[in-house]
């Protein structure tokens, strides 16, 4: 039988990549009924929009996840606009949620706003203790600000709100415009496109060392209806599979799932960036939830998921 806490749940940014895996899971497990909108219905850095938005839908649980979003490049380029969409949008929402009264809202940030210090494994009690990378603090700064949030808005308010933490996520529907996007999705189109053009080598830049935690879509997606059901903290919690996989071991897995048959060449003279980024997943395995899907699984779905998508026109690029 379906859980029927709720009888409307309103998700925002419905149409990006983690919403499509979000969507069906929160299908399969509430009975309520699901009102999906986006920035063509209510742009949310309109002044107004958020209330106008709660005021005409009347959710009793709200998942926002309408964002600025992108990767390294467009944030080095673009911070004030990361900074601002993303404190404006979050305040606005926040407030206009507590205001009308809803139950309850579920939203998320990203491992990006943990300390460029943190230590791996990075576990939550970590996030105060520093400054984020440089390169992306605009976004990380703005939506760590959620934490504050949610604290904020329980204490004086009584307001029930969780923020969880995904890690790198990766999966079908990702963005994989090149400025715009993160490392998984750029190395798969890159990969792609190189085995179309002929390519008999592939440029990797460092050493293939470091060693980073990267999180299928599919089980993010799972986990967020058991956060809405059943989690009742401003307590924020990771949501990553744990594992420590290196540069190079990505590289050899997205060549296989590509079917790129020529040759990897490590360009040493490069700098490898941070040497280990793993997030700690204890929290979330203590609330009897995991993100258990392999590397090798989880990029081959996104592999072919790709490359259906480009013929039919049908991904961010
Ligand atoms: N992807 C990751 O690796 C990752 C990791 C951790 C956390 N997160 C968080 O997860 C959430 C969803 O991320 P995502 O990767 O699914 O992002 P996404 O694909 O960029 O989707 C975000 C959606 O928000 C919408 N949006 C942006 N500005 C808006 C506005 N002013 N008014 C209304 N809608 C607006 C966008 O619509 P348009 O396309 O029309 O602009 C887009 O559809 C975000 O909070 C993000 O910070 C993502």
């Amino acid at each position: 039988m379906k859980n029927d806490r709720f009888k409307r749940i309103l998700l925002t940014g419905s149409q990006g990549f983690l919403a499509h895996h979000i969507i069906p899971a929160l299908r399969e497990t509430f009975s309520a009924e699901l009102v999906l909108v986006s920035r063509k219905d209510y742009d949310l850095l309109e002044p107004g929009a958020s209330a106008r938005m709660l005021k005409d839908i009347q959710p009793d649980a709200l998942v926002h996840l309408a964002a600025k979003s992108g990767g390294i490049i467009d944030n080095k380029k673009r911070p004030a606009s990361y900074f601002y969409e993303n404190l404006a949008m979050n305040t606005a929402v926040f407030h206009a949620a507590f205001e009308a009264g809803i139950s309850k809202l579920l939203t998320l940030m990203g491992g990006c706003s943990y300390p460029s210090s943190a230590r791996s494994p990075i576990g939550e009690d970590q996030m105060w203790n520093g400054y984020p990378q440089i390169e992306s603090a605009g976004y990380s700064v703005a939506k760590k600000m959620l934490l504050v949030q949610s604290w904020a808005y329980r204490v004086q308010h009584g307001f029930n709100s969780v923020v969880l933490i995904p890690g790198n996520v990766y999966g079908e529907w990702d963005n994989f415009n090149l400025e715009q996007s993160h490392v998984i999705p750029a190395m798969i189109r890159k990969y792609v496109e190189a085995q179309d053009a002929g390519k008999t080598t592939m440029t990797a830049f460092g050493t293939g060392k470091p060693t980073r935690d990267f999180v299928y879509a599919g089980d993010v997606g799972k986990t967020i209806p058991w956060f809405l059901a059943n989690y009742e903290s401003s307590d924020p919690v990771n949501i990553s599979a744990g594992r420590r996989i290196t540069i190079r071991e990505l590289a050899e897995t997205v060549k296989s799932a590509t079917g790129f048959t020529g040759e990897i060449v490590w360009d040493t003279a490069k700098p490898d960036g941070q040497m280990d980024k793993i997030f700690d997943v204890t929290r979330l395995h203590q609330l009897g939830l995991a993100c258990p899907t392999t590397l090798e699984e989880g990029l081959r779905r996104t592999t072919d998921w790709f490359k259906l998508a480009r013929r039919q026109g049908n991904v961010r690029l």
